[in-house]
């Protein structure tokens, strides 16, 4: 692959999705972009990238399938499912009245292990909930991993990640060489398109956001943009969960640790982020 053709891959990504590719990764460039140059029948990447940047959206959306990274399994790296369950969800369920829908959102959810770890824990918890409805809301830029995600088919590799052998044995069936995991888990999740680089707003207001490795792959520029973006979309008693890698920690004033947890983001008021030091330090009598 020539310098310019790999230049033109690393602008096309960034734009696209915000995705910050360097020079070094040329290998991994070409290793997936040379599939489907194949399958596409085209003669080089060069032409892939002519097409999809003079607008054939299917081609594009193909380079941008290719160029995401979608390491994930269940319960990944455990604690912030911990968080979930014994911080977050007695929290909310003390200040939510009955009858009120809790809102999560797995901003960046891969093939679904996350939102699905999430769904086999609420139902753990079913007793707690008080018959309160849980709506989970899981987005990722990638349309063949949300198909895959969707399809609820995890390989024996993929279940073995994490996953507890009782909830392997209660949510799951084989289905051939595979494991499918149980309907009413799948619909249980709405899975959608959405790009982090995108106004969110018309989504409505969550309680919970997990937006966990994905940052890592952008500028400080995006994701303090992204910070603000989720802020905005977060409840104000609301929560934000991030990737180990991952933090608000001069990125951002509109979130803080929480009071018992360091690793989970809650949002700051808006007024008291954006307000000038000395305006919110307490007056020294
Ligand atoms: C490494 S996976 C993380 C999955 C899961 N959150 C976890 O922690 O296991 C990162 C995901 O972010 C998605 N992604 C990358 N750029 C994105 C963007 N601009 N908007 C939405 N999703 C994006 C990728 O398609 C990929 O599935």
């Amino acid at each position: 692959m020539s310098v310019p053709t790999i230049h033109r891959v690393i602008d096309f990504i960034n734009k696209a999705a915000g995705i910050v590719l360097t020079t070094e990764k040329a290998y991994f460039i070409d290793a997936r972009l040379s599939p489907v140059i194949r399958e596409e029948n085209l003669p080089s990447i060069d032409e892939l990238m002519n097409r999809a940047e003079r607008g054939d959206r299917r081609l594009a959306q193909r380079v941008i399938d290719a160029l995401t990274t979608n390491e994930t399994f269940f319960f990944r790296d455990k604690s912030p499912f911990e968080h979930f369950k014994t911080i977050i969800i007695p929290e909310l369920l003390a200040r939510r009245p009955a009858g009120k829908t809790l809102r999560i959102w797995c901003a960046a959810c891969s093939s679904g292990q996350e939102p699905y770890s999430l769904v086999m824990i609420l139902d753990e918890m079913k007793a707690q909930l008080g018959g309160r409805n849980v709506e989970i809301h899981a987005s990722d830029i990638s349309e063949s991993i949300l198909t895959k995600a969707k399809s609820g088919v995890f390989n024996q590799f993929e279940v073995q990640r994490g996953l507890p052998t009782k909830m392997l044995l209660q949510y799951f069936t084989k289905d051939g060489d595979n494991w499918k995991i149980s309907q009413d888990v799948v619909r249980r999740v709405n899975f959608f398109k959405f790009n982090l680089l995108d106004e969110p707003r018309a989504l409505g207001t969550f309680d919970v956001v997990f937006c966990r490795n994905v940052l890592i792959y952008f500028d400080r520029t995006t994701r303090a943009a992204i910070f603000e973006r989720l802020a905005d979309r977060l409840a104000p008693d609301g929560y934000l969960l991030l990737g180990g890698a991952e933090s608000t920690f001069g990125v951002t004033d509109r979130f803080t640790s929480h009071p018992k947890e360091r690793m989970l983001q809650v949002p700051v008021p808006k007024r008291a982020a954006t307000m000038p030091a000395a305006a919110v330090r307490p007056a020294i009598a």
